[in-house]
C-alpha cells in the first residue's frame, strides 16, 4: 500500500493520501531558523536551539499537533475547514512544503518555507474561485505560540509559564511578548524580554485573537476552533494562559478571481517585524523570487552527482532524496526532529564526523569547513569530544578528563572511536579534492596546543595505541560505535581494531607523500601487529567475534547462546582490508545465512537476554530493537559497501534495496516511516512489527548509504592523484550513466555491461583515448571527460 509518489523531476515526494502511518514531515530553514512540518501541518519552530528556542508549540508523540493551521470558512453556509491539516495534496521538496486543498468551490494553494538565510517563515496562500458565483469568504490562521522557548518548562512548569506572558494586537499583527515586565537586558538569571510576530500580508485584519482557549473555546479542538466556526475571533489579547497569533481576513472572491496571501512568523521585535514586512509588498512576485532562490540553492548543492541507472528508486535516493537527508543530517546534526527534541546541546563527535562523509562528493568546500571544527574538538591526547559544545571554542575546551565538561555534558569518559572516523573522512576530502596541502594545515586542538591536520591524525592513532586491551586491541572504553557495548579499560573491540587497521593503512599513504619515513616504519610496523592480533584474537571458525569483556571473555563466539555472531566485524574486515579473498567471503556468506531477512540485516543474533554480560546495555531493549538485535540501518550502509568491494555488486544491491527507502513506497503499511528517508533502525525478524522503521531523518545511514552508493555500487573512487572506476552492480543491468562534478571537471560515464557482470572491467575509453586499467590519472581529466566503462 503507498500514500503517495516521488515526482523526481521536481525533487519532490507527493502525499496523495494524508492519512499516512505516521507523520511524514519535512525541514525548513536552517538550526538558525528551523522549522520542521508534517504532511498534516504538524511541527515546530525554533531559533537556534530546537529545546532552548522553541516558538511553535508542538506536541511530542501524540497527535502530530499542534501545527501551522489555515482555515476557511465559507460565510453563506458557515461552514469551514482546516486547510492544511488532512489536505488533498502534499508535496515535501527541498526547503520548501506545498499542499493543495479543495474546500467550497475554492482552491487553496499553500506553500510553506524559510527564505534562505533568513529568521522568519513565510506560510503563502492562493485562494481561487473555481465556482460561478461570488463568495464571502473569512480566512484564519492559526500558529500556537509557546510561553517559554524552553520546551520542557513550556509543556511542565505550567505554574510559572502560564504567567509570564501576553500578546498586543498591532497593525497586521499579534506580537507575543515573554516576560514583558522585565526591562530590556537579561536579568540575573538570564531572563530578558523575548518577542515573536504573526502577520498576516496581502488583506487586512478582521479579527484577531492572542490567547489560545479564547480562539478554541471551551472543549474546542483545532480542527473546530470556536473563532473559526462563528466568523469571527472576537478581538481578545492573552494576558497569562497561553498565547497564540490567531487572525482573520474576510474577503470576497468572484468567479475565477484569485487572491494571495502570507502568514508570517518569527521572533522579532516590532521595528524589525516592520522591515520583514515591508519586503513582502508584492506578496506573489516576492515569495515566488524567494521559493526560485531556495529551489536553486538545493538543486545547485545536489546537482555535483546525478546518475540514470535501471532503478528508478535507486536514481531517485543518489539524485535527490539521500542526497538532501544528508544535507539535513550534515546541518542539523541530531538537534531537532519529530525524536530528537533539541536537549542535546552539541554535535556528537563520531556523528559529525561521519555525516561530513554524505556530502564530500556533492559540497568539498562545506565538508571541509565543517571537518576543520571536527578536528578542532580532538583533544591533544587525540580522542575526540564525544560532544562538542555548540559553543566550542578550540584550545580552550575540557575534556571529559575534568568534572566540568562531564558534568556539563553528561559524557563521563572517552570513547574508542571518536577520533578514527576522522581517517576516512579526511582521505576521502584529500581525493575528491586532490589538495594534499590540507594535511598541512594548523588546526588548534580542543584543549590546548595546535598542530597540522597530519599531526592531528598522528595523535588519533595514538590515543588508540596508548589504550590497548591485553589481546593487544584498541580498548573498547565507554563505548565504541555502539552506544550500548561498554566495554571499559580492559575489554577491547574488534570492530575498533578494524577501524584501526583501517586508519593505519590510510595513513601510510598520507605518510608516503610526506616522506615520513620514521614514521612508515612505525605505522608499517603497527599495521602488521594489529593485523596478527586480529587474526589470532578475532577470528573463530567462520566469523570475526565482536570482542573481549573486562574479564576476558570473547563476545560473538561460535556456539554462544546470544549475540554469538555479529554484523559489524564481519563487514568491517572487509572495510578495513583485514579479510581478502575467500575469508572476506566465507565471513561475508555468513552474514547472508545468520543476518539477512527481508528487511535487512540485523546488528547481530541471537538478542541478548537477562543474563547478558554487564557492558551489554542493549538487553534493555526488546528482541529485535534497536542494538538488541535489531536491523541497525547504519551498518547496512557498510554491508553493502563491504560487499561491493568484493565485486558481489547483485548481493549488494540486494542488501541496497531491502533497506532502500523509495523501495519500501509500496509497503508504507510495514516501513510506517516516510519512504523518502533514511531511519536509525528497522525492528527485526524476532519482532512482531518486523520492517517497522524508526527515528526518521537524522542518523548516519544517510552518509553510510550514500558512500555505499557512491563508492560502492557506482564505484567511484577517487585517490590522491586520479580516479579509479570500479562499479559493482547487479548483473541484469545492462548500463547505467553518472554525471559528477569532480575538480571543478564535468565527468560523463557511461557504463555498459553486455556481458551481465557484476563487477569487473574489460576496457575504457576516456575522451576517445583507450585505457588498460580502469584508473584516470587527473592530467587527463578535461573540463568536460567522457568515460566510457565496459565491464
Ligand atoms: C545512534 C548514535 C550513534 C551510534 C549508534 C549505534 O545512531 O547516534 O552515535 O553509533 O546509535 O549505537
Amino acid at each position: 500500500m503507498n500514500y503517495g509518489y516521488f515526482d523526481d523531476s521536481k525533487r519532490e515526494y507527493v502525499i496523495t493520501n494524508p492519512r499516512t502511518p505516521e507523520p511524514w514531515v519535512n525541514y525548513l530553514g536552517s538550526p538558525e531558523y528551523g522549522a520542521i512540518i508534517s504532511n498534516n501541518g504538524g511541527g515546530y519552530s525554533f531559533v537556534k536551539s530546537g529545546a532552548n528556542g522553541r516558538i511553535l508549540r508542538y506536541q511530542f508523540n501524540s497527535f502530530d499537533a499542534p501545527g501551522r493551521y489555515i482555515y476557511l470558512r465559507e460565510n453563506s453556509s458557515g461552514s469551514y475547514r482546516l486547510l492544511s491539516r488532512f489536505p488533498d495534496i502534499c508535496r515535501h521538496g527541498t526547503g520548501y512544503t506545498l499542499m493543495e486543498t479543495a474546500f467550497c468551490a475554492v482552491r487553496a494553494e499553500m506553500c510553506f518555507f524559510v527564505p534562505l538565510g533568513s529568521r522568519h517563515e513565510l506560510w503563502q496562500l492562493k485562494l481561487t474561485n473555481t465556482g460561478s458565483s461570488a463568495l464571502s469568504l473569512t480566512l484564519s490562521g492559526y500558529a500556537e505560540f509557546t510561553n517559554n522557548s524552553n520546551y520542557e518548562q513550556d509543556g511542565i512548569n505550567l505554574q510559572y509559564s502560564q504567567f509570564i506572558t501576553k500578546t498586543v494586537f498591532e497593525k497586521n499583527r499579534i506580537r507575543q511578548l515573554i516576560h514583558p515586565n522585565l526591562s530590556e537586558g537579561p536579568d540575573s538569571d538570564g531572563k530578558r524580554v523575548e518577542e515573536r510576530i504573526f502577520a498576516l500580508l496581502g488583506g487586512s485584519v478582521s479579527s484577531y485573537c492572542g490567547d489560545r482557549a479564547r480562539f478554541l473555546g471551551s472543549w474546542g479542538d483545532y480542527e473546530h476552533p470556536l473563532g473559526v466556526a462563528r466568523g469571527n475571533l472576537g478581538n481578545v489579547n492573552c494576558y497569562g494562559g497561553n498565547g497564540c497569533g490567531a487572525l482573520s481576513c474576510s474577503l470576497e472572491l468572484l468567479p475565477g478571481q484569485s487572491r494571495d496571501f502570507v502568514f508570517l512568523l518569527s521572533a522579532c521585535g516590532a521595528k524589525e517585524a516592520d522591515e520583514i514586512c515591508a519586503g513582502y509588498e508584492n506578496i506573489s512576485e516576492s515569495c515566488s523570487v524567494e521559493l526560485q532562490k531556495l529551489k536553486a540553492y538545493w538543486y545547485s548543492r545536489l546537482e555535483g552527482l546525478q546518475i540514470k541507472t535501471p532503478s528508478k528508486e535507486f536514481d531517485s535516493m543518489v539524485n535527490s532524496w539521500n542526497a538532501y537527508n544528508c544535507f539535513i543530517t550534515f546541518t542539523w546534526s541530531r538537534a531537532a526532529s519529530f525524536f530528537y527534541c533539541g536537549l542535546r546541546n552539541g554535535y556528537g563527535y563520531r556523528d559529525t564526523v561521519q555525516d561530513i562523509q554524505g556530502i564530500i562528493h556533492l559540497d568539498p568546500s562545506a565538508a571541509r569547513e565543517q571537518l576543520e571544527f571536527m578536528l578542532s574538538a580532538q583533544a591533544k591526547n587525540g580522542g575526540g569530544l564525544p560532544l562538542v559544545k555548540y559553543t566550542h571554542t578550540p584550545g580552550r575546551e575540557n575534556t571529559p578528563d575534568d568534572e566540568s565538561y562531564r558534568r556539563e555534558t553528561g559524557h563521563p569518559a572517552w570513547r574508542a572511536d571518536d577520533a578514527l572516523w576522522l581517517f576516512p573522512t579526511v582521505y576521502k576530502y584529500i581525493c575528491e579534492t586532490g589538495d594534499l596541502s590540507f594535511l598541512d594545515e594548523n588546526i588548534p586542538f580542543a584543549d590546548s596546543e595546535e598542530g597540522s591536520v597530519y599531526e592531528h591524525l598522528k595523535r588519533a592513532l595514538q590515543f588508540s595505541e596508548n589504550r590497548l586491551g591485553d589481546h593487544g586491541m584498541p580498548a573498547g572504553l565507554y563505548a565504541d560505535w555502539n552506544d550500548c557495548l561498554r566495554l571499559g579499560a580492559k575489554g577491547e573491540s574488534s570492530f575498533v581494531a578494524m577501524q584501526y587497521l583501517l586508519a593505519l593503512r590510510l595513513m601510510k599513504e598520507f605518510a608516503a607523500h610526506k616522506r615520513d619515513a620514521d614514521y612508515i616504519l612505525h605505522i608499517s610496523s603497527e599495521e602488521s601487529r594489529i593485523r596478527q592480533v586480529i587474526e589470532k584474537s578475532c577470528f573463530a571458525e567462520d566469523r570475526y567475534i565482536r570482542g573481549y569483556t573486562e574479564e576476558g571473555k570473547q563476545i560473538g563466539a561460535p556456539g554462544d547462546e546470544t549475540a554469538a555472531f555479529w554484523l559489524n566485524p564481519q563487514t568491517w574486515s572487509v572495510i578495513s582490508g583485514a579479510a581478502e579473498g575467500e575469508r572476506a567471503e566465507l565471513v561475508m556468506d555468513g552474514v547472508h545465512e545468520k543476518l539477512n531477512s527481508p528487511h535487512g540485516a540485523a546488528l547481530m543474533m541471537p538478542p541478548f537476554r537477562a543474563d547478558a554480560f554487564e557492558g551489554a546495555l542493549a538487553v534493555v531493549y526488546n528482541p529485535g530493537m534497536k542494538e538488541n538485535a535489531g536491523i541497525f540501518s547504519q551498518t547496512q550502509g557498510w554491508l553493502v559497501l563491504a560487499e561491493a568491494l568484493l565485486g558481489r555488486g547483485t548481493r549488494a544491491f540486494e542488501y541496497y534495496s531491502e533497506n532502500c527507502p523509495a523501495m519500501q513506497n509500496d509497503k508504507a503499511e510495514t516501513r510506517q516511516m516516510e519512504p523518502y528517508v533514511f531511519g536509525q533502525f528497522t525492528e527485526g525478524p524476532l519482532s512482531p512489527n518486523a520492517g517497522r522503521s524508526h527515528v526518521h531523518w537524522l542518523t548516519g545511514t544517510a552518509s553510510t548509504m550514500m558512500v555505499a552508493s557512491v563508492e560502492g555500487i557506482l564505484g567511484i573512487r577517487p585517490d590522491f592523484h586520479g580516479l579509479r572506476l570500479s562499479p559493482s552492480i547487479p548483473s541484469c543491468w545492462d548500463e547505467l550513466e553518472i554525471k559528477k562534478r569532480f575538480r571543478g571537471c564535468a565527468l560523463n560515464i557511461k557504463i555498459i555491461n553486455p556481458k551481465h557482470a557484476e563487477s569487473g572491467f574489460s576496457r575504457m575509453q576516456v575522451n576517445g583515448r583507450s585505457f588498460d586499467e580502469p584508473y584516470i590519472p587527473a592530467e587527463f581529466i578535461t573540463e568536460e571527460t567522457d568515460i566510457l566503462y565496459e565491464i
